[in-house]
């Protein structure tokens, strides 16, 4: 099931998306032991981890119970401008004390198959051990955080991809035309496992493109975004009134 929650504004958006976040990561620990975090890149959540790692909200988690993996990854090194992992690690994990072992990134710095391939393994070693030890009856996500691009991409599942009908593998990589670039992304099967999926999506740009994801004729070829149904989870859309199409700041 999907619901759609309207902020005021950008920094509006970002405080309620931490505060969710924080009681998606103290539940899945007070009931399994463990949090499991998949990140986003992008702007938008850029001020959500900046919100996360501020004391108020940082005081309120087991870090040592919390492990971050990321959703989709750019062919670049960790130190690269570009690098999701590197955003997350600046605005918010360097801020916090997580053990350097709970941070998962994908290997952008490698040749993106074999970097898919080495996540796809990490991860299904992962939750292997978990299902093993009873902390997890299945393989997934706690929280999925995820955005949408102006074209209706989310994580790197670009219009007209095939990995947007990626049944088996969790984890995968392919040149992106569009962008002439390579792009490592989890697929909806490993997305749409997932216990909470929390989509963001702030400005005005966006306002056309959201009404027909979440609207419009289910065509998830050209609107990716479309394709995340979490398959026992839950799907909350969190949007700011720009994006909704209520005017405001784009
Ligand atoms: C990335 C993303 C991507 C992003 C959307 C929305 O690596 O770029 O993970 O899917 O979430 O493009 O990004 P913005 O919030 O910047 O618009």
């Amino acid at each position: 099931m999907s619901t759609v929650k309207t902020y005021r504004d950008p920094a509006a958006l970002a405080d309620a998306a931490a505060r969710q976040v924080i009681a998606i990561t103290r539940e899945a620990i007070a009931e399994r032991g463990q949090a499991t975090l998949a990140l986003s890149g992008g702007s938008t959540p850029r001020l959500l981890y900046a919100r996360l790692a501020q004391d108020d909200l940082a005081a309120q988690l087991d870090w040592a119970a919390i492990h971050v993996f990321w959703g989709d990854e750019r062919p670049v090194p960790p130190e690269h401008e570009d690098s999701n992992y590197r955003m997350a690690w600046e605005a918010w994990l360097s801020r916090v004390p997580i053990p350097a072992q709970n941070v998962h990134r994908m290997h952008g710095e490698m040749a993106p198959a074999a970097a898919a391939a080495e996540y796809e393994g990490m991860l299904r070693t992962f939750f292997a051990a978990r299902i093993r030890r009873g902390d997890a009856l299945t393989a997934a996500f706690d929280l999925v955080l995820l955005g949408m691009g102006e074209d209706g991409h989310t994580a790197s599942l670009f219009p007209g991809a095939e990995a947007i009908r990626e049944a088996k593998r969790w984890v995968t990589a392919y040149q992106v035309d569009k962008l002439a670039s390579w792009r490592i992304s989890l697929t909806p099967a490993a997305l749409n496992a997932a216990r909470h999926i929390l989509f963001l999506v702030s400005g005005a740009s966006k306002a056309g493109r959201l009404q027909q994801v979440l609207y419009g004729t289910y065509q998830p070829d050209r609107l990716p975004a479309q394709i995340i149904r979490p398959m026992r989870g839950s799907l909350l859309w969190m949007v700011d009134e720009a994006a909704a199409g209520r005017g405001g700041p784009a």
